[in-house]
């Protein structure tokens, strides 16, 4: 089975963002150390357009071949006027309200989400499948995260956006890999006990 892994930035509090969710506050603390380590071993969680500017667009995809993420996510690109943020992946928005997507290369998952992701999981060979966010999707998807890798970045925000919102129930992870960085980050793998 492939793996749907939520690969998440949080603050020391556990939040993905403010309390609308605006996450560039986390920005300032991918520097050289910190890039090094996602160019090595998760080129992927990293845009198109972000790949490009550091001359990233050559790299093969290592831990996932699939990204999912909730259309408030999918908006923050979209805004910019990226329609297609992750290129080099198959890529998921998971929308009930819109009814077209806007890039031939984005496609929608507009109703049985649980459902396509039991799909897409049970696909033969292949990378895993990165779940972008953000915390309404991960809520929804709650029961379906096989692996957490939890990128703390130094600082709190006090009050945030949840990593998962409107779940409920224990969901228990093991840690399986601890890294730490230089200015503070730490990146922790956990895979989920069942
Ligand atoms: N720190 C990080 O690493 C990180 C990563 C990603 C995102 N973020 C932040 O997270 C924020 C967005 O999070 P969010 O919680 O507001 O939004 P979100 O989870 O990205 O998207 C929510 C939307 O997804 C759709 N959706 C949710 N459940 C669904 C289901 N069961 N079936 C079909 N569609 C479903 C709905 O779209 P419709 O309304 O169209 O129906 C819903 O409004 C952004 O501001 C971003 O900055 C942070």
């Amino acid at each position: 089975m492939r793996k749907l892994t939520y690969f998440i930035a949080c603050s020391l509090d556990g939040f993905i963002g403010d309390p609308e969710g605006d996450a560039t506050e986390m920005y300032r603390f991918v520097d050289e150390e910190f890039t090094e380590f996602l160019t090595a071993h998760y080129p992927e969680t990293i845009s198109t357009p972000g790949r490009r500017a550091l001359g990233l667009d050559h790299l093969e995809n290592k831990r996932f071949d699939t990204v999912v993420q909730g259309r408030g996510s999918y908006d923050v690109a979209l805004k910019e006027g990226i329609t297609s943020p992750y290129a080099h992946l198959r890529q998921y928005v998971a929308s009930r309200g819109l009814t077209e997507s806007p890039d031939p290369q984005v496609e929608l998952i507009t109703d049985d989400l649980i459902g396509k992701i039991r799909e897409l999981k049970a696909e033969r060979g292949g990378l895993d499948i990165y779940l972008c966010g953000g915390a309404q999707l991960a809520g929804a998807l709650f029961g379906e995260v096989d692996e957490l890798v939890v990128k703390s970045y130094p600082f709190a925000y006090g009050t945030g956006m949840p990593m998962f919102a409107s779940a409920s129930g224990v969901r228990e992870f093991g840690l399986d890999e601890v890294r730490a960085f230089g200015n503070g980050v730490v990146v922790r793998t956990y895979g989920r006990k069942r």
